[in-house]
């Protein structure tokens, strides 16, 4: 990729994957690396950032980047830690604040600069520090200021490096973008060409270029990563990309021929295995969730691998993995440490299939694939799915599992979601969907006593699933949700909805 690239230095600031998104939405490629783990090849960065930090730099165990190469040499902005890191051991001084440096503040300027071109004056902007910066490093020269913090932007003279003290990064700093940009494109000459057709364009040769006439196989999941990357390598390889979509029979209600139908209809070459009933007998018995998801895992394992033995002479597998599953970010607590999170989309396949990787998406967040996605011409109701859990239904059904249990929920589920549809709410909601408590109650239907389940309904808000927030779904929905799936699902007499956030609960129940 021949794109002007940002450096990300993270300090283990909760915000660090949100300065990625700003820069990236304004068409600059960057990465975070943690601030330990500087790249050796800093000639590719044309602009370096600095994250914030849960640290103080007081602390005795401060994270101490190594700026050699950057500092002086190339463009840096330095955010919250950053700013106090450059301050405080640059002969300025950082101390405790005794005013309250949390939340929504306002700009005024002290001097005029190009770091602050077309922002407002009273410009809202998100504070969220407990240190303050006392006095500036040495050359350090005053921007701006709020009404609690004097020092909340300042430059160093004779180098191309700024500071803040608020976060640019966050939506509460209306001028944020604006700034990121001034200090990349007008400051840094960072060149602002990264667009989702410039990837597709780019990704589609590299991909040629990598695989050549080899085949590759794919596990699509009906979902908008695994979709993504199979119209990425389609449009590389055409007929060589061999697609297979498992039904383990924990799938919402008809989303196997629908998803299937949709998929065909992309010109993706495409195998539909219905293996429900592999999946179901491996289910039988089993109430704990982890044992559910093993059990799942491994049938799906066994089914994918024997299809793709059914490949003659193929050499690479694809997966849908994307930035955020391979990410390394700076723990808070306990010091530096890799983090990286485990990618389950396709579950982890083993090393015995003994083929290549291939992963088209590895530098895209989840707002990129679609943006992807559709210039691709890809279905917006495709690329605009919830998401939804690789072991399906069977983590929405507490306890054991069964086909009528699968039936019921796929029955509520499909009630729930198309009356999203209907009422406009789908797009509002991040993910949504049905469960099934392992509890009957006692109702009444015409003049008869039932005692049948109960079913919970969750709808949640959320950017990356880390933590969510339960929606206000109208009242006037509800009623009308559970009344229909009381009239129209057998076996179900009463509906709950779910009003628990994410932290401390979690959005599956499972
Ligand atoms: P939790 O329940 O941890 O879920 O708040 C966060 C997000 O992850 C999804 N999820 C899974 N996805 N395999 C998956 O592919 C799993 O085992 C799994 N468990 C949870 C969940 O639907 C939500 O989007």
């Amino acid at each position: 990729m021949q794109h002007d690239k940002v450096l990300i230095l993270d300090f283990g600031s909760q915000y660090t994957q949100l300065i990625a998104r700003r820069v990236r939405e304004l068409n600059i490629y960057s990465e975070i690396f943690p601030f330990n783990k500087i790249p050796t090849n800093l000639d590719e960065y044309k602009a370096v950032i600095l994250s914030g930090s849960p640290m103080s730099v007081r602390s005795d165990d401060a994270f101490h980047p190594e700026l050699k190469g950057i500092r002086g040499v190339k463009p840096m902005l330095a955010v919250c830690y950053g700013a106090q890191y450059l301050a405080h051991f640059s002969g300025g001084e950082v101390a405790e604040s005794n005013t309250r440096e949390y939340g929504r503040a306002n700009l005024s300027f002290v001097e005029e600069d190009a770091f602050l071109k077309n922002i407002s004056a009273g410009s809202q902007v998100w504070m969220s520090h407990s240190d303050t910066i006392k006095s500036l490093p040495t050359n350090g020269k005053l921007l701006a200021s709020t009404h609690d913090v004097k020092n909340a932007a300042y430059k160093i003279e004779g180098e191309t490096t700024y500071a803040i003290q608020f976060h640019p990064e966050v939506y509460h700093s209306t001028d944020g973008k604006q700034l990121l940009e001034n200090f990349l494109v007008d400051i840094a000459n960072v060149n602002p060409d990264w667009t989702p057709n410039a990837f597709v364009g780019e990704t589609v040769e590299a991909l040629q270029e990598k695989i050549g006439n080899d085949k590759v196989v794919l596990g699509l999941s009906g979902g908008v990563d695994s979709s993504v990357a199979a119209m990425l390598l389609h449009k590389a390889i055409g007929e060589n990309l061999y697609c297979i979509f498992v039904n383990n029979g924990l799938l919402r209600k008809n989303e196997f021929t629908d998803v299937l139908e949709q998929y065909k209809g992309m010109g993706l070459n495409v195998k539909g295995v219905d293996a429900s009933a592999r999946f179901l007998d491996a289910l039988v018995g089993l109430s704990d969730p982890e044992l559910k998801r093993k059990a799942i895992g491994n049938a799906f394992i066994e089914v994918f691998d024997q299809e793709a033995n059914l490949i003659e002479d193929v050499t690479y597998l694809a997966q849908g993995t994307i930035y955020p599953d391979i990410i390394e970010s700076v723990s808070a607590t306990g010091g530096p440490s890799a983090t990286i999170k485990s990618h389950h989309n396709v579950g982890g396949l083993p090393d015995f299939m003994k083929l290549k990787i291939v992963e088209p998406l590895k530098a895209l967040f989840k707002d990129e694939v679609r943006r992807v996605g559709a210039s691709m011409d890809m279905d917006p109701t495709l690329l605009g799915r919830h998401p939804f859990p690789g072991p399906g239904l069977a983590i929405r059904i507490l306890g054991d599992i069964t086909a009528e249990k699968v039936r019921i929920l796929q029955e509520v589920d499909a009630v729930f979601i198309n009356g999203l549809r209907d009422a406009g709410l789908y797009d509002k909601v991040w993910q949504a969907g049905a469960i099934l408590l392992p509890v009957n109650s006692v109702g009444v239907m015409g003049d008869e006593r039932t005692y049948e389940k109960c079913v919970a309904l969750r709808a949640v808000e959320s950017t990356d699933g880390m933590t969510a927030d339960w929606v206000n779904l109208p009242y006037e929905f509800l009623q009308k949700t559970s009344n229909d799936i009381i009239n129209k699902v057998k076996g179900v007499n009463r509906v709950v909805y779910d009003i628990s956030s994410k932290p401390p609960a979690t959005i599956e129940w499972e």
